[in-house]
């Protein structure tokens, strides 16, 4: 089974020889390789050279054995077509200037993508040309509300107070930025596809910031129009979202083919919860590729029986992987998961090969 059909059957719920597994943030900054690259070119650099951005998302998966690519961008690359600064100070994260905090600046914003994403595609396209058509690469963008809370705040924030203002302050802005932001989601996710992503994943990464009501209200209606215009596509979407686990059920009626799963709830659990209807993605804390490898192993294996031989489960982290993670320590959780992580001897031998060398005898049969 090629992992293209593997990653794909499995976000279809269909069978497959084992889950298919990829890291959120497999291209980042805990990779040596990415590491020396940074040292040349700027993140925004990298974003815009698809030569680049194709060479950092290929690199990550050839290291790590992995089944999917996921294509090397940011989620706040949409800032610079809609009119606004955007730069990344080195410890503080991203900054967006000047920030989009009442109806006038709404106003302002350029709704219009004409193109000046089209960098990120044809990066797909390289990266796909790459790593050959058996490798499915993974388009992405964030969420409505998440982007949002960036552009309101003008970068990172702990407790989105300027995003909630606007909320419940002036919902007609709201309304009116979400207007603007979802075609263009849908339109930068529309190109990516066209570039030849397999499936999509949408970050909302701080969604668990409002409570399920708000959610429903300011976020929801705009998940599922994004959520339903690519599916119509024919490609799943992965929804991804952290802190969501009060209201899982709200975060499946986006639609997703796929739902990502935060490690702070039981895998096990919370699909049940929804019923077996999506496929699930996750969920392990990034913490354990930090922790001893009889841990990781546990913490994998743990996961694995949440799952059971349920089709349509993508292992995955919980959330991206730190920036201080051991590569090897990757390498040997996929070492595991391809052997159904049952094999310590394997695993310990896996950790210091190369990815390619890693045991593939002993996968899990496939389940009719
Ligand atoms: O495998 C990959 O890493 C793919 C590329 C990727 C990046 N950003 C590159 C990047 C992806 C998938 C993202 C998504 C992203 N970007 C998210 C959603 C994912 C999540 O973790 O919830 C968010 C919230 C962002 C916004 C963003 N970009 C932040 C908060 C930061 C700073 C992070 C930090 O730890 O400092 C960035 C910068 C960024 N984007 C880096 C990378 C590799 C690191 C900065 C660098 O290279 O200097």
């Amino acid at each position: 089974m090629t992992a293209r059909e593997r990653f794909l059957r499995a976000c279809r719920k269909q069978a497959v020889d084992r889950p298919p597994i990829w890291f959120m943030r497999q291209a980042g900054r805990y990779m040596p390789e990415y590491r020396a690259l940074r040292r040349e070119y700027s993140i925004l650099e990298i974003c815009k050279r698809p030569d680049l951005a194709a060479q950092v998302t290929a690199t990550a998966v050839e290291r790590l054995n992995v089944d999917a690519a996921i294509i090397f961008a940011d989620l706040l690359l949409p800032a610079e077509p809609l009119g606004l600064e955007l730069r990344y100070a080195a410890g503080e994260g991203p900054i967006v200037t000047p920030p989009v905090r009442d109806r006038e600046a709404v106003a302002k914003l350029d709704g219009e993508l004409r193109g000046r994403l089209g960098y990120v595609a044809e990066a797909i396209r390289r990266a796909q040309s790459a790593l050959g058509s058996e490798m499915p690469i993974i388009g992405f963008a964030g969420a409505p509300f998440t982007l949002a809370s960036y552009l309101i705040e003008g970068g990172a924030s702990r407790d989105f107070r300027h995003t909630k203002a606007m909320l419940h302050g002036d919902p007609v802005a709201w309304s009116h930025l979400m207007e603007k932001l979802s075609p263009m989601i849908v339109e930068y996710l529309s190109e990516q596809v066209q570039a030849g992503a397999a499936a999509i994943q949408l970050f909302d990464s701080w969604a668990g910031a409002l409570s399920e009501a708000d959610y429903r209200r300011f976020a929801l209606p705009f998940n599922q129009l994004i959520v339903g215009a690519v599916q119509d596509l024919g490609v799943p979407v992965i929804y991804f979202s952290t802190g969501t686990g009060g209201y899982l059920e709200s975060v499946a009626a986006t639609g997703a083919a796929v739902i990502g799963l935060d490690w702070r709830v039981s895998l096990g659990a919370a699909w049940r919860r929804l019923d077996y209807q999506p496929a699930v993605q996750g969920n392990l804390d990034p913490a354990l590729l930090l922790a001893p490898l009889a841990e990781l192993r546990s913490a994998a294996r743990l996961i694995l029986n949440e799952a059971g031989d349920r089709p349509g489960h993508i292992f995955n982290l919980g959330h991206g992987i730190w920036p201080e993670t051991p590569v090897e320590n990757v390498q040997a959780l996929v070492a595991m998961i391809r052997n159904g992580a049952a094999q310590p001897q394997a695993e310990a031998g896996a950790a210091t090969q190369p990815a390619s060398a890693a045991p593939r005898a002993r996968q899990r049969r496939v389940r009719k």
